[in-house]
């Protein structure tokens, strides 16, 4: 299958205000994400859901934000530093076959991947990365556009995800996505 990494033009436009109103960052992210946490945010392009991820953690927590394409990463950083959060976003460049985040194994409360699965085309690796970094009891949240993503497609993640270790704790309702919540069980 050819490999479709999100160009730029649509981190622009994944990272307006307006897309608060279908989803909505800080609802979404609430139910999950807590105060002094460690979050991870997978494929986080411009960081729509980083910076209210980060603002939530607050200054005991931090959000390491982890893209492909370092123009994201930069426009990431920028939003950080004005908003005054640089201090609890860690913004990383992987490379397609690997986040490489080895030095974070057993440390994660929470990973996000929202509207990235489909882009990542070694879906095990990716989620046994994940599924490695997170702490016992720790829960990652997948979305993905349910405009281009099949339903069966979704499904097939998730049964690699599940292969990987991970448990299916609730379907979580977001509006113009299919998503799933998923829990590491065991370390
Ligand atoms: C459609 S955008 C979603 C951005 C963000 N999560 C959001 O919902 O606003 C997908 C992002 O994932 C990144 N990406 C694609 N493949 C990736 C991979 N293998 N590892 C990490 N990031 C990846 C792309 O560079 C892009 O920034």
């Amino acid at each position: 299958m050819k490999e479709h990494v999100c160009p730029i033009w649509v981190g622009y436009l994944l990272a307006s205000p307006i897309r608060k109103l279908a989803q909505n960052p800080k609802k979404i992210l609430g139910k999950y994400v807590k105060s002094g946490m460690k979050v991870i945010d997978i494929g986080c392009a411009m960081g729509f859901f980083s910076l209210p991820a980060a603002r939530i953690v607050g200054v005991n927590g931090s959000v390491i934000c982890i893209d492909l394409q370092e123009k994201m990463l930069k426009s990431l950083e920028k939003k950080a530093k004005k908003a005054k959060l640089a201090d609890v976003i860690e913004t990383r460049k992987c490379t397609s076959n690997s986040l490489q985040i080895n030095d974070l194994t057993g440390q994660i409360d929470f990973a996000l991947a929202f509207a990235v699965v489909h882009e990542v085309k070694n879906k095990e690796k990716l989620f046994t990365e994940i599924h490695n970094s997170l702490k016992k009891g720790g829960k990652m949240l997948i979305a993905e556009p349910k405009f281009h993503i099949s339903k069966e497609n979704f499904d097939e993640s998730i049964k690699i995800a599940q292969n990987t270790g991970f448990r299916i704790i609730e379907h979580p309702a977001i509006k113009r996505s299919l998503s799933v919540l998923l829990g590491k069980v065991k370390c």
